[in-house]
Parts: C-alpha cells; sequence; structure tokens
C-alpha cells in the first residue's frame, strides 16, 4: 500500500516512520500539499497531510483521479477540507481529533504570562546589560476575569489553569456544560465576555460563524487595555481591525500563535528572505505583541499522539474496519 506524506518535516518523519508498519511504502515530502507537489501523490492510495496544505476541490479532484481513497490529516482542524468535495470523489477524510490539549493550553498560559511579564524584552534586555525595569511594569493575574471562547478540551484546560491563578473564568459555548459548572466557570453570553474579560482566549474551532469573530465591533465592547489570545485559527480574528487597536490602545496585549495568511510563512524559514505581507510585518513593529509559528501543539508527546493515531487510522481503513475518526 502506498502513501505519501506532505509536510513532513523530519521531526514529523522520525515520529511517523517509528509507528507506520512496515510494510507499507510511505513517501515522506518536505513540502506543502498543493498543485505544484500534487502529482508526487500519483498511485498513492492514501495521502497524509496537515494544517496548511491545501485541500480544495481542485486539488482534491486530482487526488482522486490519481488513486487517492484515503486522506489523513495529521491535525484536528479541518476548515482546509472540502468535505463536500472529497465525498463526492469517494475519498475518506479522517484527522486527530486530539493530539495533546495540555501542550496546547499550557502554551496558551506560556503566552498570556510572556506577554503580561515582558519575558521577551527581559531575555534582549539583560543580555544587552540593561537591568532597568521601566516598561516591564506586570499585574497580578490573580483576580483577573478571563474569558474563553469555546469551551471544548483546550479551553476548559485552560480554564482550570487560570482557576488555580485565582482567576475569574467565563467561558462561552453554544452547547452549556455540566462539565463547566463542576470546574466553577461561569457560562455566559459572547456580549458578556467582550465586556467582562481582562483577557480572553480563543479555543473555538474554524466555522462560518466564528470567520472573523473578532472585528471592529466585537473589539469596541471590550475592556480598554484587554489582553487578546489566539491559539485556535488566525481567521478567528480579522487582523486590520486588531491592528487598528493596537493603535488606539484599545487592545494591550495581542498573542498569537496563529495567523489567518500562516501558510505563506510558517513551519519555513524565511530568515534570508523579504517577508511581503505587510500586515503580518506591522504587527511585528508593536511591543505589546508576542507571535509565535503556529507551535503550541509541539510537544513530543502531541507528535507521537499524531503518528499512532494516523498509523491507527490507515489501519482501520487497510483492513476495512469502522474509520472511528471520520469527518
Ligand atoms: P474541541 O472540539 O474539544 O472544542 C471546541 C469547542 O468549541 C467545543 O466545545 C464547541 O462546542 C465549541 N464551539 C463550537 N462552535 C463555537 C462557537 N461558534 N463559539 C464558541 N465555541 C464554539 O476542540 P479542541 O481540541 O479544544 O481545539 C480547539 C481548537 O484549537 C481547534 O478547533 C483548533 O482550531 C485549535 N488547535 C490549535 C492548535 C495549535 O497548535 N495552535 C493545535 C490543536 C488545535
Amino acid at each position: 500500500m502506498k502513501i505519501v506524506s506532505y509536510s513532513c518535516k523530519p521531526y514529523d518523519k522520525c515520529a511517523l516512520s517509528e509507528v507506520f508498519d512496515a510494510s507499507w511504502t510511505c513517501t515522506y515530502l518536505d513540502v506543502p500539499l498543493n498543485l505544484d507537489s500534487i502529482g508526487c501523490a500519483q498511485g498513492a492510495e492514501i495521502v497524509t497531510a496537515f494544517v496548511n496544505d491545501r485541500l480544495d476541490a481542485e486539488v482534491l479532484t486530482q487526488l482522486a483521479s490519481g488513486g487517492t481513497k484515503l486522506l489523513a490529516l495529521r491535525c484536528a482542524g479541518f476548515n482546509h477540507v472540502d468535505l463536500v468535495c472529497a465525498k463526492s470523489l469517494d475519498i475518506a477524510v479522517v484527522r486527530v481529533p486530539a493530539y495533546s490539549p495540555y501542550a496546547v493550553a499550557e502554551h496558551t498560559i506560556g503566552l498570556m504570562l510572556a506577554l503580561n511579564r515582558k519575558l521577551y524584552r527581559a531575555y534582549n534586555r539583560i543580555r544587552e546589560g540593561n537591568f532597568s525595569l521601566n516598561g516591564m511594569l506586570g499585574f497580578d493575574m490573580h483576580g483577573k476575569t478571563v474569558g474563553i471562547v469555546g469551551a471544548g478540551r483546550i479551553g476548559r484546560l485552560v480554564g482550570s489553569m487560570l482557576k488555580a491563578f485565582g482567576c475569574r473564568v467565563l467561558v462561552y459555548d453554544p452547547y452549556e456544560s455540566e462539565v463547566c459548572q463542576a470546574l466553577g466557570f461561569e457560562q455566559v453570553a459572547l456580549e458578556s465576555i467582550w465586556q467582562a474579560a481582562d483577557i480572553i482566549s480563543l479555543h473555538c474551532p474554524l466555522t462560518e460563524e466564528t470567520k472573523c469573530l473578532i472585528n471592529g465591533r466585537s473589539i469596541a465592547q471590550m475592556k480598554k487595555g484587554v489582553m487578546l489570545i489566539n491559539t485556535g485559527r488566525g481567521d478567528l480574528i480579522s487582523t486590520p481591525d486588531v491592528i487598528n487597536a493596537l493603535k488606539s490602545k484599545q487592545i494591550g496585549y495581542l498573542g498569537l500563535d496563529v495567523y489567518e495568511k500562516e501558510g505563506a510563512l510558517f513551519f519555513e524559514d524565511h530568515s534570508d528572505e523579504i517577508i511581503l505581507d505587510d500586515v503580518f510585518e506591522r504587527l511585528l513593529t508593536f511591543p505589546n505583541v508576542l507571535v509565535t509559528g503556529h507551535q503550541a501543539y509541539f510537544t513530543q508527546e502531541a507528535l507521537s499522539h499524531i503518528a499512532e493515531t494516523t498509523r491507527d487510522n490507515i489501519r482501520a481503513y487497510q483492513q476495512n474496519e469502522p474509520l472511528l475518526n471520520s469527518l
């Protein structure tokens, strides 16, 4: 059985090759899946792909004509896949529903603390022999109100960690949950999050409903100087609106692990190039913005879990068993 894996960095190849069956014919490609690279999937019954691979109707149609029957996503999010088209082409799509909610939750807390206490500035300052505390003033997390949008696996963990700091935790999720109640979270309307939270953290999936959830209108309802953290998906926020709010100081801190046009930048070394995305470059000019390159998930445990679940998904397909993680 021929399997081609796209967007496979050395660490992905290492984790996958360790658990994939020896009888499988595997190709690991360190390039994204797009119209330029799709030829490599010719004759591959199974293709595995990651968050920024192109999986629209055009690509899926070519995969189907090349013989692909199973698309195994090595990620949880599937907003980039045209599922209706995949179904019509008889391509089954499976994913890794959760690889390490702990990894993402812990990184989210890391962004909050680093922004609050300016750890990234301290790192540079101390190395230059500058021990001044001017501009380094933070705030106690204790007693602050945090609003979490999307109280699923990651959102609930973030809430529990913040409870341990002594924060008041508000959550908004379309589905009320007794678990949230038991964890001591207050389940509120979205508007209450905008109005009451000192820190807002996004953990909902990207859907038509949540696209640009953070926009000029929602930002205007927020507390002046609010901290906004997005480790969900880039398109949850309107970046131009957020830039305006940073300029007016309506947003006081911004922590991003995802960016709407990250596909052209993230996971690659562009340090020798001129980056042409002016919106992204503008974000980096603010002293109160911290960006990481979609690394929230990136722990040893998560990589192993992604590899094992992908192997199990492929085995289930191969053995004609029910596809537990199908979309
Ligand atoms: P989950 O499925 O456990 O939780 C998502 C929650 O969002 C659910 O409770 C759902 O009811 C809620 N939700 C759905 N529509 C909503 C809406 N309109 N408004 C508010 N809440 C809504 O997912 P999980 O594992 O907690 O992951 C959350 C998101 O984190 C993923 O969708 C993905 O985009 C992102 N993620 C980011 C990673 C990174 O490395 N930065 C890694 C893994 C996931």
